[in-house]
């Protein structure tokens, strides 16, 4: 299995109606392909996190890559696991507006971290996936 992360900007405002399409959409996908994760959406940012099998993930990554609702997308996390840090959700939603300050302030750093394909980057990622599941257990 792997796990995938990435950021991108929506090139729309996304309203609840919007944000409800994608989900439902993600969940009925993801349970045929036994994919799980968590889409964060706070401020015209998306960061989601893909967990599944290697091909599962990679397909349903390119899906999403060509989907004209946002734009920009960074792959900013991509390793080997051998269990899931989500594996509740089909497709989980972090609503930002529903966490305390803490949460918030994590999620939104995410978008300032520097980012490239580097065994350190991904070093510099690993913490910020364990408060994740930390969250969510
Ligand atoms: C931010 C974002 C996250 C998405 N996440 C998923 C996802 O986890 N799984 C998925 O199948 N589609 C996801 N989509 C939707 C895909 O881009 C695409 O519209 C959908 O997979 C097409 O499904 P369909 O061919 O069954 O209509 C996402 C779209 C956006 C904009």
């Amino acid at each position: 299995m792997i796990c995938l992360a990435y950021l991108s900007s929506s090139t729309l405002p996304i309203d609840a109606a919007t944000l409800s399409d994608i989900l439902a959409k993600s969940q009925r996908n993801n349970t045929a392909n036994n994919v799980t994760g968590l889409l964060c959406h706070h401020d015209g940012s998306f960061l989601q996190f893909l967990e599944g099998g290697a091909e599962d993930v990679e397909a349903t990554f390119q899906r999403i890559c060509a989907d004209p609702r946002h734009r920009g997308l960074i792959e900013v996390y991509r390793q080997p696991v051998t269990e899931r840090a989500f594996g509740a959700w089909s497709m989980g939603v972090a609503r930002l507006d529903k966490m305390d300050e803490a949460e918030r302030a994590f999620c939104t750093s995410l978008r300032t971290v520097e980012l490239s394909a580097t065994a350190a980057h991904r070093d510099a990622l690993e913490p910020f996936l364990q408060t994740f599941r930390a969250w969510l257990r």
